[in-house]
């Protein structure tokens, strides 16, 4: 594979705090070694209908603490067909640009191994507040959306403790439990349910009447969106178990808001080194941490497999809850 002398970059899929820093050390690592940067807009939407700019340092300035992407994202279904990629090739090619960062989740990442079969460098960046991709402990946004969830979790606590009652919280997770495991843990959660597990409406009212019977002011209950909407939930609970039930579904606020500081590095480390990668004339992998090193694994590789939860994390969590 040649080394590129110019590249591209886009965000793709749901927007995660966080893609900016990253996009920010892309631009600024491909700066520094000398090469083009394009920015392009609306995800794989806008690299069919070549919407591109040519970036600079000043392109990427004081976007660092912002959420959102200043690129916009899309899910692209255009993308999804053949000819679809043909466009976004020629734009590709049509431009002289010989590689590209993709910023985004799972579908995003299907999307690259696509374009790696026809042919064309990519490097994956995994940015999506689920962090539900193989082959890293965390994707960019994960940190700040499970802060989120922590802060409203906090806030609810207190009028749960006020009034004695019991709340669901819905948190964001349409196939993966991993925010609702670590705001449930973080905020001291009696129950937390997620996709990755059955749920007993039984065993839930169990844990929260043996919560009040010790003498618990509040009790709150975390709601993977996927395991189960928070609205079933409260109704099996006030029905099985009588007690006064709220509903708190947090949506899209997650997506939203300042990164935290541990997301910016992570997106810095991770746009910084895969630009470094397509350098070194590799591609078709991702940037991923394990511990504290970065790591490169195969996008393939990562695609195949569903990331687990921690099984001593969801033994925690229910060791913590009696
Ligand atoms: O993948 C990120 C995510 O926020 C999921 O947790 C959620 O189910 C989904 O995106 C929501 O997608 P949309 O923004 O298209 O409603």
């Amino acid at each position: 594979m040649s080394v590129p002398s110019s590249i591209a970059v886009l965000t793709s899929g749901g927007d995660a705090p966080g893609m900016n820093a990253a996009l920010r050390a892309v631009v600024r690592r491909s700066v520094y070694e000398g090469i083009r940067i394009f920015g392009v807009y609306h995800g794989y939407n806008g690299l069919i209908r070549d919407e591109m700019i040519e970036m600079n340092v000043s392109s990427v300035s004081d976007i660092l603490h912002r959420g959102g992407t200043i690129l916009r994202t899309a899910r692209s279904a255009e993308f999804m067909t053949s000819a679809g990629r043909d466009k976004a090739l020629a734009a590709l090619r049509g431009r002289g640009i010989e590689g590209l960062v993709v910023i985004g989740g799972d579908g995003s990442f299907r999307g690259a191994l696509e374009l790696m079969r026809l042919g064309f460098p990519v490097m994956g960046v995994p940015g999506t507040i689920d962090n539900d991709i193989e082959g890293t402990d965390y994707t960019i946004g994960f940190d700040t959306a499970v802060n989120t969830a922590v802060e409203a979790i906090n806030k609810v606590r207190d009028t749960a403790t006020s009034h004695e009652r019991t709340f669901i919280v819905e948190v964001m997770g349409r196939d993966a439990g991993f925010i609702a495991l670590a705001a449930g843990i973080a905020g001291g959660a009696e129950v937390i349910l997620v996709p990755e597990e059955g749920r007993d409406l039984r065993e839930i009212c169990r844990r929260l009447t043996s919560g009040l019977r010790r003498g618990k002011l509040h009790l709150i209950v975390v709601v993977a969106e996927g395991a189960a909407r928070a609205y079933d939930v409260a109704a099996g609970v006030t029905s099985e178990a009588g007690l006064e039930t709220r509903v708190i579904v947090l949506g899209h606020l997650q997506r939203g808001g300042t990164p935290t500081a541990f997301d910016r590095i992570l997106a810095s480390r991770f746009g910084s080194a895969a630009v470094a990668a397509l350098l070194e004339g590799r591609a078709g992998l991702m940037t991923g941490v394990r511990g504290d090193q970065l790591v490169f694994p195969e996008l393939e590789a990562c695609l195949a497999v569903r990331k687990r939860l921690d099984p001593e994390l969801l033994k925690l969590a229910g060791i913590l809850a009696i």
